[in-house]
């Protein structure tokens, strides 16, 4: 199967598999469309379409687009979501060719890159209405309350592109943006995520940063926004790998490439002195964040868009929402990236409970003393699993999707004087609701492996209780043989 190229093929996509409804009734976009977004999510149900948003002539809004097993894998055209990372990390694992017609493959490789790229296109769908100056409004977008004590309306899933000055690559981040006034939103970029830096980066070459929203457009180009990619890598190029083929793209006057099949873009430009109160939010942790001050500022020049554009958003709280397919997707993509950096790790899982930012398990192949709290503070010191609160880690014969398996590992191989590692004053995920400072708060690390004599006071660890196979298989035909089926 093909990755859908835009929005509107991922629709017809959804509709084909039959997960897709169409709400004929007009529902607002203040609190109504997120309300019935947040059910479809709570329910794993379908993606919704809304066509008639009051209040927004015209316009149609979707959502819960990723929101169910499997539809991240439909947007990407693939089954295999580990696959697209082991196409950035293959060359790592393999001897170098010896030979010229191997070496004839390793270039054919090369050039495979090549297919990734962004394709520059002359016509984009959304140069059919183009707002300039005063015409140019976030009033007239269906911009979302998601939230009874929200501190206004957000444009919750939409991409924002920044060009990195020191390399000029692309960047493409999905994070919130709040509506101040008809010209205003304040940008919610992270304390530690790549779209600030280049801004900064901006800055302090003396310029101001341009930035382009964007609504809709290539599917992969909306999940890439949403994804860890690490630095200085490009997020086009990345969303091209991720879809199996290059992202069109259309360059706007200020530089940017945007995807050609994009329902809305907003340009903007982002004020070095603008200075916002931004949220209260109701955030992914599921409780409100904010309002705080220091946010900045994007004035909005000028809006394209299609004559009949849909909208996108989503609704993010308490878990599990659309978001924790996103991070599920996000884990399998970048597990081959970690599993290079870190060749001891054999798999992970960020529990979706666990706000992604809040707790990791993983398991490792362990063969020396110190080994597990290596592993931890490897993590804690990469990209975005730094943000990560606690870290267990467990034996490759724990799997750390089973809580079970992961409790025992916990309870029986863990003594918390010697296993227990808070790391006090560190940074943190910037809305982690329980640290003392945003941004700025301590780890935690478990080492639930069972431990070498070096770390047991030369002690062996004992023996696991195992059955004797033999008298197993006897005692199993006995009891079948009386009727009990004990599987
Ligand atoms: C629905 C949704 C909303 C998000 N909101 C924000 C946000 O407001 N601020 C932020 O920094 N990250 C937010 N994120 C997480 C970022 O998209 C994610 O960290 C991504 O890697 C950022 O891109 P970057 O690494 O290129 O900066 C959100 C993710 C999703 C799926």
């Amino acid at each position: 199967m093909a990755a859908p190229r835009s929005l509107r093929e991922l629709l017809e996509a959804l509709e084909g598999a039959g997960q897709l409804r169409r709400v004929k009734a007009p529902l607002s976009p203040v609190l109504e469309i997120p309300a019935a977004l947040r059910m479809a999510m709570r329910s794993r149900g379908p993606a919704l379409l809304f066509e008639n948003v009051r209040g927004h002539p015209g316009w149609r809004v979707a959502g819960n687009l990723f929101g169910a097993p499997g539809r991240v894998e439909l947007a990407l055209g693939t089954r295999d979501l580990e696959a697209i990372g082991w196409r950035l990390v293959s060359a790592a694992w393999r001897p170098p060719p010896l030979g010229l017609r191997e070496k004839l493959r390793g270039l054919a490789g090369v050039l495979d890159m090549a297919r990734y790229a962004p394709k520059l296109v002359g016509r984009a769908a959304f140069e059919e209405v183009v707002l300039e100056g005063g015409e140019a409004r976030l009033s007239r977008l269906p911009l979302f309350k998601c939230w009874p004590r929200d501190g206004g309306r957000y444009i919750t899933f939409g991409q924002t592109y920044i060009l990195d000055p020191a390399t000029g690559v692309a960047n493409i981040g999905v994070y919130r943006l709040m509506e101040l006034d008809d010209k205003r939103l304040a940008v919610h970029w992270q304390l530690h995520k790549r779209g600030r830096h280049a801004y900064l980066e901006s800055i302090r070459r003396g310029g101001e940063a341009r930035v382009a929203i964007v609504i809709g457009g290539d599917p992969a180009a909306m999940l890439v926004g949403a994804m860890p990619v690490p630095y200085p890598l490009d997020k086009l190029l990345f969303a091209g790998l991720m879809a199996g083929r290059g992202v069109e793209v259309y360059r706007l006057p200020s530089g940017i490439p945007v995807p050609a099949s994009a329902e809305v873009v907003i340009e903007a430009r982002v004020d070095p002195r603008g200075e916002a109160v931004e949220g209260p939010f109701g955030d992914h942790w599921g409780y409100y964040d904010g309002p705080s001050p220091g946010w900045p500022v994007a004035v909005v020049e000028r809006i394209w868009m299609r004559s009949d554009p849909i909208y996108v958003g989503t609704v993010v709280g308490k878990p599990v929402m659309e978001d924790a397919y996103i991070g599920k997707a996000a884990e399998a993509i970048f597990k081959p990236v970690i599993r290079t950096l870190l060749p001891e790790v054999v798999d992970l899982n960020f529990p979706v409970h666990g706000v992604f930012q809040g707790m990791l398990i993983v398991s490792i192949r362990k063969t020396y003393p110190g080994q597990a709290k290596k592993v931890m503070m490897a993590l804690w010191g990469l990209g975005q699993t730094s943000l990560t609160k606690i870290i267990v880690v467990v034996d490759e014969d724990v799997d750390p999707r089973d809580p079970g398996q992961v409790a025992w590992a916990v309870s029986a191989n863990v003594d918390p004087q010697r296993d227990v590692l808070v790391v006090p004053a560190a940074h943190t995920d910037q809305l982690d609701p329980a640290a003392p400072a945003p941004g700025y708060g301590s780890k935690l690390g478990i080492d639930a492996t069972r431990k070498l004599p070096e770390e047991n006071n030369g002690r062996p660890w004992p023996p696991e209780v195992e059955p004797d196979p033999e008298v197993d298989a006897r005692v199993r035909r006995i009891l079948e043989g009386e009727g009990i089926r004990l599987d």
